[in-house]
C-alpha cells in the first residue's frame, strides 16, 4: 500500500504559503489538502476556488479539496477548473450522493467521499465500490487544531475490512488531531493517506514533514 501526507494549508501561514508548501513538497508530501468551508455545512468560512486556481500549475502536489460545502454537487465543475485533482464531498452535505459522485468522475477527478465523527461505516458500504478514497473525518469538521477522536480508530479498521471484503482498492484518508505522537495509531488502524495542519504548518515545515515522511516510509 502507498503512504501519502497530505499537509493542510488551514493551518499555514497565507504571507508566505508558497514557500511553505514547497518545503512540504520537497520533503516527500505527495498531495496538499485544501479545507473549504462554507458557513453553512460547517459553521466556519475559510477558501474556495480562487485559492486552488492561484495555486494550479505552481505546484507538483496532487490538489486534494475537502469540501465541507452544502450541496457541493453545485460547485464540482469549478473546482475541475481551479485545478483539483481530487475532490472529496461529505456524506452528510449531499441530497444525492451518487449524482454528486458521478458528477466529479464525469469531471475526470478522483472521487473521495468522507463522513463526520457521528456517521457510523455503515452508511458508506454500498458506496465503497464507486469512489477512491474515504475519508474518515477524526474530528468534527469546521475547524483546524482540535483533538483526535479516539474513536475514529475503530472506524478505520471496520471500513478497510470491508474494502477488503469487497476486493477494492479505495485509499483510507484520515483527517483531524493528526501529530507525530498518533499517526502510527492511524495507520495500523489501516488508514493510508494522513491530513495534517498544524503538525506540519506549526514550527518548520520542512522538518515536521520528513519527520511524518520517515514514519510513512517506513511503515509497511
Ligand atoms: C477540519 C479540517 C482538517 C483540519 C486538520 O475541518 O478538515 O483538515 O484542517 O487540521 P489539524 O491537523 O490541525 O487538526
Ligand atoms: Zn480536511
Amino acid at each position: 500500500m502507498k503512504y501519502i501526507l497530505a499537509p493542510s494549508i488551514l493551518a499555514a501561514d497565507f504571507k508566505t504559503l508558497g514557500s511553505q508548501m514547497e518545503q512540504t513538497a520537497e520533503n516527500g508530501a505527495e498531495y496538499l489538502h485544501f479545507d473549504v468551508m462554507d458557513g453553512m455545512f460547517v459553521p466556519s468560512i475559510s477558501f474556495g476556488m480562487p485559492v486552488l486556481k492561484s495555486i494550479q500549475g505552481a505546484t507538483s502536489q496532487v490538489m486534494d479539496a475537502h469540501l465541507m460545502v452544502h450541496e457541493p454537487i453545485r460547485y464540482i465543475e469549478d473546482f475541475k477548473k481551479a485545478g483539483a485533482d481530487i475532490v472529496t464531498i461529505h456524506l452528510e452535505a449531499c441530497e444525492d450522493v451518487r449524482e454528486t459522485i458521478a458528477k466529479i468522475r464525469e469531471c475526470g477527478m478522483k472521487v473521495g467521499l468522507s463522513i463526520c465523527p457521528e456517521t457510523p461505516a455503515e452508511k458508506i458500504e454500498h458506496l465503497l465500490a464507486d469512489i477512491d478514497m474515504l475519508l474518515v473525518m477524526s474530528v468534527h469538521p469546521g475547524f483546524g487544531g482540535q483533538k483526535f477522536i479516539p474513536e475514529s480508530l475503530e472506524k478505520i479498521q471496520k471500513i478497510r475490512k470491508m474494502i477488503e471484503e469487497q476486493k477494492l482498492n479505495v485509499d483510507i484518508q484520515v483527517d483531524g488531531g493528526i501529530y507525530l505522537s498518533n499517526v502510527k495509531e492511524v495507520l495500523d488502524a489501516g488508514a493510508n493517506v494522513i491530513v495534517a495542519g498544524s503538525a506540519v504548518f506549526n514550527g518548520d515545515p520542512a522538518e515536521n514533514t520528513r519527520a511524518f515522511m520517515e514514519i510513512l516510509n517506513a511503515y509497511e
